[in-house]
């Protein structure tokens, strides 16, 4: 089973007096969880359910309950495309497939490089801005295949495209 710090623990136990139950403080020590190990996967539930004395069963279903808590690794920049329908009617599988196909992974996949993952998500409350999707705690609305070369570009300035039948050296050599 995963071990907590002991920066952790006491940070734990801080979160737990504030609260009269102990399920209040779920959320909070779960975003502390997530911080420390990266990810929740069943270990640090587990873990959870032991520090805090609850049930494993109530741990997990608040984890998955909310899309911020990931289940796996995910990447330094984690792009989490709202997939509903307001987003949907304005686009979104053309954003989620362009974000794919740019970045060689599927939903749920990490780049080998650990740079970046891509995530389909429910409703990020910007409906009326879509397609809208959120990297880490950042929003961005109003995406376009243009929008989503130049954020990966911003992350990763030495990444290349590489356009079906034509590499970077071809696309050079016809300029
Ligand atoms: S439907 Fe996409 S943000 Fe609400």
């Amino acid at each position: 089973m995963k071990k907590f710090s002991e920066a952790t623990k006491q940070q734990v136990q801080a979160y737990l007096e504030l609260y009269p139950k102990r399920e209040a403080a779920l959320l909070p020590i779960l975003h502390i969880a997530q911080k420390e190990f990266g990810f929740l996967d069943e270990e640090v539930e587990l873990a959870v359910a032991e520090l805090m004395d609850l049930s494993p069963v109530t741990v997990r279903e608040t984890s998955m309950f909310y899309f911020m808590f990931h289940r796996h690794p995910i990447g330094k920049y984690h792009f989490q495309v709202c997939h509903n329908i307001s987003c949907t009617l304005m686009g979104a599988e053309t954003i989620l497939d362009h974000l794919k196909n740019r970045l060689g992974i599927e939903d749920g996949q990490r780049t080998e490089d650990g740079l970046f993952s891509v995530e389909r998500v429910e409703c990020i409350a910007c409906c009326d801005r879509g397609p809208a999707m959120l990297v880490n705690d950042q929003l961005h609305t109003d995406l376009t295949p243009q929008k989503l070369d130049d954020l990966i570009k911003k992350y990763d300035p030495k990444r290349k495209f590489e356009e079906p039948g034509k590499t970077e050296e071809s696309r050079s050599d016809s300029r």
